[in-house]
């Protein structure tokens, strides 16, 4: 067996290498600083959960098992929901004032995700315009013409209760 790559096989083994070698060097999720890269893509920076039962959606109420979701055991932390199940994809946040926060994962200028900015009790959506939110949803810079869309929620033991109503 010949062990000699052909020039077209060589260029498709490095395009495709130097392709994928350019897109995880590019993101800064893993160092939490948002690069162009990941403005350009709008790459969310909140994970959804790692256990695929920790909510359930039903009749226009949300309910959230918090036992299981370790993305909103401390301060700052977040979760996005998205499926065909739920009307609209959210965020839900664990803001650093000690209180939950839902909202519609959309930023009100062209729809991008929103993710929580650590240290400044904001959000801020993932595109290159970046527009900001205060924890009630207000705009604090950025194109954004109106305010965020949030939920209100109710905490019963470790369920988080969300009404999309
Ligand atoms: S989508 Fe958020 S500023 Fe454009």
């Amino acid at each position: 067996m010949s062990t000699r790559l052909s020039r077209r096989d060589f260029i498709k083994l490095t395009g495709v290498t130097g392709t994928a070698l350019l897109l995880v060097g590019c993101s800064g999720k893993a160092s939490g600083k948002r690069t162009l890269f990941d403005q350009l893509q709008g790459v969310s920076f909140t994970d959804l959960p790692q256990i695929a039962d920790a909510w359930h959606y039903q009749d226009g109420t949300l309910t959230l098992d918090l036992a299981k979701l370790p993305e909103l055991a401390s301060l700052g932390g977040a979760v996005r929901l998205e499926g065909d199940i739920l009307p609209e994809p959210l965020l839900i946040v664990y803001g650093e004032d000690g209180q939950f926060y839902a909202f519609r994962n959309a930023c009100t200028h062209a729809g991008r995700m929103i993710d929580p900015v650590a240290g400044t009790m904001t959000l801020t959506c993932c595109s290159i315009s970046a527009s900001t939110y205060d924890y009630q949803g207000n705009v604090l810079g950025g194109p954004a013409p109106e305010p965020l869309t949030s939920y209100p929620l109710a905490l019963e033991g470790e369920q988080l209760i969300i009404s999309l109503n």
